[in-house]
């Protein structure tokens, strides 16, 4: 089969200066895509900015042949989500792929939690998300193309100790892109996650030895896969490490119906209800009624 190229396609990178997002950047460049680098260029937790992270992958990126340009907006806010995308309009005219990788960490146990580790958390992940999903959604929408991918964490989906912050913010990331898919389907407008494990700086004091193993690299082809036109699916979940990818999925148990349910009734059923024994893998909330329905008829 033919390698894949994205010539004529126009990609947002959030967070590009450096770690997973580079990578990215370089791979569907490398491909043929036109390529908006942006980066704040802040500290891990999202301290500071410095327009040099983002100008020195789109400088290498040129210098390989690609075609990128440097933004160094912030995605947290709606104006600078705004403006990320003018950026691809100004430049490319368009806008067929975003990659939601703008990240920050603020951890500590959730009850020393404090608003302003809370906050700066969920306007990077999740707000960012939102704020340049929106702006170009409305091009995807007027084009009838777009992929989008968004960056979720295991540290969310499966909950990661000293993590609430980031685990809600990228768990709500999960709930955004199922809406995205469901809402994106009649104008081919594609929205699935990725859940990545890589040694960069967010997480090279976390990882030891096993970081060696982990190189940011080998998380790229499943974003390239999902932002490419040929990307089958839509509202899923990819788990993504050091070359190894497997799909993460939400799941509902046939469960235990009774029409006068009592709470003795769910104490005594209770093994049954947690039974994964024919369990289905709901698409949408129609598939999770139509089980219910089943069961209720
Ligand atoms: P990184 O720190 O190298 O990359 C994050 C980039 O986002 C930085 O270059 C930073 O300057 C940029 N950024 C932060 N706030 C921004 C803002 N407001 N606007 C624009 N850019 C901003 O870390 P890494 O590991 O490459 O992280 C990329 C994404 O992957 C993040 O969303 C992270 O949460 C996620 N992730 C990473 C994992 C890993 O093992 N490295 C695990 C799970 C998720």
């Amino acid at each position: 089969m033919a390698d894949l190229g994205y010539d004529g396609k126009v990609a947002i990178i959030t967070g590009a200066g450096g770690g997973l997002g580079r990578e990215h950047a370089l791979l569907v460049a490398s491909r043929g895509a036109q390529v908006v680098i942006n980066d704040l260029g802040g500290s891990v937790s999202g301290e500071g900015g410095d327009a040099g992270p983002a100008q020195k992958v789109a400088e290498e990126i040129n210098g390989l042949g690609g075609v990128a340009v440097a933004d160094g907006n912030s995605v947290s806010t709606p104006e600078g989500g705004e403006a990320i995308v003018k950026t691809a309009v100004d430049n490319f005219g368009r806008v067929d792929i975003l990659i939601n990788n703008a990240g920050i960490l603020r951890d500590k146990t959730f009850h020393n939690m404090t608003p302003d580790l809370l906050n700066p958390v969920l306007d990077v992940h999740l707000k960012g998300a939102f704020y340049v999903t929106r702006p170009a959604w409305i091009k995807m929408r007027e084009q009838s193309y777009g992929r989008v991918v968004n960056t979720s964490s295991n540290s969310g989906i499966l909950g990661n100790f000293g993590q609430a912050n980031y685990g809600a913010a990228k768990m709500g990331l999960v709930g955004f892109t199922r809406v995205l898919a469901a809402e994106g389907a009649k104008y081919n407008i594609k929205a699935n996650a990725i859940a990545p494990v890589a040694k960069t700086r967010m997480t090279e004091d976390l990882l030891g030895a096993v970081g060696d193993k982990l190189d940011p690299k080998l998380v790229s082809p499943i974003v390239a896969w999902l932002a490419h036109e040929d990307c089958p699916v839509t509202g899923e979940i990819y788990s993504a490490a050091g070359g190894r990818i497997a799909r993460m999925f939400i799941g509902l148990t046939q469960g235990y119906y009774s029409p006068k349910l009592s709470v003795e009734e769910v104490r005594d059923h209770f093994d049954q209800i947690r039974s994964e024994e024919g369990y289905i893998v709901p698409s949408g909330p129609g598939d999770e009624l139509a089980l219910l329905l089943k069961q209720l008829s």
